[in-house]
């Protein structure tokens, strides 16, 4: 039901409080959930009428995260948000036994309340959780630059909860043609190296689902469990075609993306999933709407269906990001070396008398990076072209 007017002590009026009673006890309801924001008061008095655990919006996403939170940052951060939540809501729990102490003060030392004892603590637990975040942030990076060495590019699947992303990364990374390499399972258990049918290797991630109207305190948490996609050189975006809302649930998704600063240059396919649960006719109108884009792909990753079109493009996607190039650095240049050593792109690196020549082998995005930071160093053709007039190449150092 859509609820027109929040009633403040009850969120329902008494007749329907009444009747969803009658309604819980009748079907041996155990859990009401509630889309949107429920007051502490409202949660306390439905719960003590209806006898039974309520949550509310916040608080079922909160339970989501906290079992998704693959990450240890996405654990604390989940945990951050969890605790910012339970402090607003002891707030406002707790005014009117404020109020009915009188000042007394008893509870908690002299002139402090319960309240502000309460609050105390849970300060205190924030503030250690964020100093544990500092120095997992710092173990991450770490964490990173391992994996960065290992040059497989990442794939990352996102898509509106629900839209089958965890079915089509168990199909990618369960099926037989594709070795099963468990490399990263110890870094995060959503993450896997695939052989594509190309040979080509990669990672393969799974992330939490994205919903609307994500409510703030959960913005950091949500960002620490996506970081991978942020750092991917693939994005595939999995969609529920067969749900009503589907177009809606994309625009959510792009925005979100957006929001999070993922990389506009990280190109993106759609992967159309569930057209196994589409009548024939609405298939058929999906299959045409689907071959008229570049970038989509329909299928169903239940039934394995239009599966090994996509694997293609990814692994067509994905070979031509990768390329070869053999780099002059003069001595000078300590700094743009370093990045491309932290980058982890250098397969090999000799001595010549001018300086460390180094084969790299990079994503077109690492390249484009590369190109940003140190346009001086970067080779003709990745930099867009200044006013400048044409160069003498004859002594450029990135021409071997
Ligand atoms: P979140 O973890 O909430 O983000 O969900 P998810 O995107 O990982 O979805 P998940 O893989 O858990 O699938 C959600 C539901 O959709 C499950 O019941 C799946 O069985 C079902 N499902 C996934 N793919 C397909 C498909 O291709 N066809 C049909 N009919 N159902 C599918």
């Amino acid at each position: 039901m859509r609820l027109p007017r929040p009633h403040p002590g009850m969120l329902f009026g008494s007749g329907k409080v009444e009747e969803l009673g009658a309604r819980i006890e009748s079907e041996d309801i155990d859990l009401v959930l509630i889309d949107g924001a429920v007051t502490p008061v409202q949660q306390r008095n439905l719960e003590k009428a209806w006898k039974i655990k309520l949550l509310d919006r916040t608080g079922l996403i909160l339970e989501i995260f906290a079992d998704r939170a693959a990450t240890r940052e996405g654990v604390l951060q989940v945990d951050l948000a969890a605790l910012s939540y339970q402090r607003t809501r002891l707030v406002r729990a707790w005014t009117h036994l404020e109020r009915q102490r009188g000042g007394l003060g008893f509870v908690g030392g002299p002139g402090e309340t319960q309240i502000e004892a309460d609050r105390r603590a849970i300060d205190e637990q924030m503030t250690k959780l964020r100093r544990q975040l500092d120095k997992v942030v710092k173990t991450r990076e770490l964490h990173r630059a391992a994996r960065a060495k290992v040059p497989y590019p990442v794939v990352a699947l996102v898509g509106y909860t629900n839209a089958g992303k965890s079915t089509l990364f168990n199909r990618l990374t369960g099926a037989e043609v594709m070795a099963k390499d468990m490399l990263f399972a110890t870094l995060d258990p959503t993450m896997r190296a695939v052989d594509l049918p190309h040979g080509l290797r990669v990672i393969l991630s799974d992330t939490v689902g994205f919903i609307s109207d994500l409510p703030t305190q959960l913005v950091a948490a949500f960002r620490a469990t996506l970081e991978e996609v942020l750092d991917a050189d693939l994005i595939v975006h999995v969609r529920d075609i067969s749900h009503p809302e589907t177009e809606a649930q994309a625009e959510d998704v792009e925005t979100i993306l957006e929001q999070l600063g993922t990389d506009a240059a990280i190109p993106r396919i759609e992967m159309w999933n569930k057209a196994d649960a589409l009548p024939a006719e609405a298939q058929a109108t999906a299959g045409n709407l689907a071959a008229r884009r570049d970038d989509v792909y329909l299928g169903s990753a239940l039934t394995g269906q239009g599966l090994d079109a996509l694997l293609d493009r990814i692994a067509d996607e994905l070979t031509e990001t990768l390329s070869d190039l053999d780099l002059f650095l003069p001595f000078a240049d300590g700094r743009a070396r370093a990045w491309l050593h932290e980058e982890g792109v250098v397969r090999e690196e000799a001595q010549t008398e001018e300086g460390p020549r180094l084969s790299v082998r990079w994503t077109a995005r690492q390249a484009a990076r590369f190109a940003a930071a140190f346009p001086d160093r970067a080779p003709a053709g990745l930099v867009p072209p200044r006013d400048a007039p044409e160069r003498d190449t004859s002594d450029d150092p990135w021409t071997p």
